[in-house]
């Protein structure tokens, strides 16, 4: 099999997204047992954070975001590179770097011209310097997150950072030729996997109204519960499981093995913001590694599963 026998170290993707799970991808892996002959599914894929680091041979990724989508598939064609991307960034750097912190900043011109032609390498430049990470769509479909203020942001480091990133993605993918990228809601994609499969849920907190391309509600987290618990494929679900104040009660639609790890995010940028949550993984049985089996959370995890 041509999975990793060991995670050494995380690696980021190049598009950055609120909620992205780069710090629990030790926890999941360390968590979940998998024989890695089926096809690995992530209806939720964000940036791709956990299945690009847990690599199995055969993958579908999808989101309804299509920005996301295209974005990887872009890289798939190579109608985006890491040189592509250097040659960009040096190129549009010293133009958001002559322009002003506020509404007159080139930023909101490159926000324009992606929104007129949804160009992927203007989806990573605003994505590398919105405020936040955000993601965040207008009624229209329109990006509308606002910039970071900060005109200098493209400096050497980051830019050769980036490229690393894209280059990182770039040769996963040429290893694994029959990854899929595909724009699909969740229903969709989860009612292709069968027995023998697996399936990494991360949805959006359910609510949120602001983020993402779409909403999330409870009729939908129903929903989720229900096809994923009555399909043959094995699956873990990331969630939140509790902070200071409440517990959440939507992991009660769940009947797997509950796992949990203490998360700190933080509000705004000051660090004496950061705020708890304890996050959870509900794992189908079969796929739940053993509790005493579980290695500690350091960046060396042997992944039991994907990676046997
Ligand atoms: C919490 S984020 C996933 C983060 C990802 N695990 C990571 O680490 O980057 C949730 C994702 O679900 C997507 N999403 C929201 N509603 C969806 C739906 N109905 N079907 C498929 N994807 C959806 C969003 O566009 C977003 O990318």
């Amino acid at each position: 099999m041509s999975l990793p026998s060991a995670m050494y170290r995380v690696k980021v993707p190049p598009i950055k997204i609120q909620g992205i799970k780069t710090k629990l991808v030790p926890f999941i892996a360390a968590n979940i047992t998998w024989d890695g002959n089926g096809t690995y599914y992530e209806p939720f894929m964000g940036s791709g954070v956990v299945g690009f680091n847990l690599a199995p041979e055969r993958a579908v990724f999808s989101d309804v975001n299509p920005h996301l989508v295209n974005f990887y598939r872009a890289i798939q064609s190579g109608e985006v590179t890491a040189w592509k991307v250097r040659d960009y960034l040096e190129e549009e750097a010293p133009k958001l770097a002559h322009t002003p912190a506020d509404k007159h900043s080139y930023y909101y011109e490159v926000r324009e011209r992606f929104n007129a032609t949804a160009n992927p390498l203007d989806f990573l430049f605003l994505q590398r310097s919105n405020f936040n990470g955000m993601m965040r769509f207008n009624s229209s479909g329109l990006y509308n997150v606002p910039f970071c203020r900060k005109p200098e942001r493209f400096k050497p480091a980051l830019i050769t950072k980036i490229v690393n990133q894209v280059h990182w993605v770039e040769k996963l993918l040429a290893r694994h030729p029959q990854w899929q990228f595909q724009l699909a809601d969740f229903s969709d994609t989860i009612n292709c996997a069968e027995a023998g499969d697996f399936i990494y849920l991360d949805p959006p907190y359910i609510d949120r109204h602001d983020e993402y391309f779409s909403t999330w509600d409870h009729g939908k987290a129903d929903l989720l519960a229900r096809i994923v618990q009555g399909s043959d494929a094995g699956y873990a679900l990331s969630m939140w499981h509790s902070n200071e104040y409440r517990e959440n009660s939507h992991l009660e639609s769940w009947s797997g093995e509950v796992r949990t790890t203490e998360h700190f995010y933080h509000v705004g940028a000051s660090e004496k913001n950061r705020n708890a949550m304890t996050e959870a993984l509900v794992i189908s049985p079969a796929n739940a590694v053993p509790l005493d089996d579980v290695q500690p959370l350091t960046q060396r995890v042997k992944c039991p599963g994907f990676c046997s």
